[in-house]
C-alpha cells in the first residue's frame, strides 16, 4: 500500500472513532473517576474504570476536545477493556513511544492505535493524543497505591 493510501486509511479509522465513540458516557459507581485536561488548549477528559482483581472489567470516558484526543480516547478504552493492568500500562508505554517517532515494540495487539502514528509529526498535537492514555495510567496508579 503506498504511503498516501496508508494516510487515508488512518485517517479513515480515526474520523470513524470520533464520530462514532467506543465506550462514550460515565460509569455508574465506578472504581476510578479520573480528570485530566489538556494545559495546552484546556481540553478535557473524565475517564471511570471498574478493576477487578488486576483486570480492567469496564472502562467508559467522555470530555471534550478535538478529533485526535477523542479518538484516541476511543481507541484506548476499546483496546485496555478486558486487558489485565499490566498489559494496559504496557500498551501506553508503546504508545507513547510512537506517538513520539520512536522504535516500539509490536509484539502486542495494538488494535487500531496505529491508526495514529502519523501524529509523531506534528509534536503539538502529541498531548492531545496521549491525554486519555495519561488519564488511565493515572487512574490505574492511584489504584495500586
Ligand atoms: Fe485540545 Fe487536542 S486541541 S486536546
Amino acid at each position: 500500500m503506498s504511503f498516501n493510501n496508508l494516510d487515508s486509511l488512518y485517517r479513515q479509522v480515526i474520523m470513524d472513532h470520533y464520530k462514532k465513540p467506543r465506550n462514550k458516557g460515565v460509569l455508574d459507581n465506578s472504581d476510578l473517576t479520573i480528570d485530566m485536561n489538556n494545559p495546552t488548549c484546556g481540553d478535557r477528559i473524565r475517564l471511570t474504570m471498574n478493576l477487578e482483581g488486576d483486570k480492567v472489567s469496564d472502562v467508559k470516558f467522555e470530555g471534550e476536545g478535538c478529533s485526535i484526543s477523542m479518538a484516541s480516547a476511543s481507541m484506548m478504552t476499546q483496546l485496555i477493556k478486558g486487558k489485565d493492568v499490566e498489559t494496559a500500562l504496557k500498551l501506553s508505554h508503546i504508545f507513547s513511544e510512537m506517538i513520539q517517532g520512536n522504535d516500539y515494540e509490536d509484539n502486542l495487539d495494538l488494535g487500531d492505535i496505529e491508526a495514529l502514528q502519523g501524529v509523531s509529526q506534528f509534536p503539538a498535537r502529541i498531548k492531545c493524543a496521549t491525554l486519555a492514555w495519561k488519564a488511565m495510567e493515572k487512574g490505574i496508579h492511584q489504584h495500586e497505591e
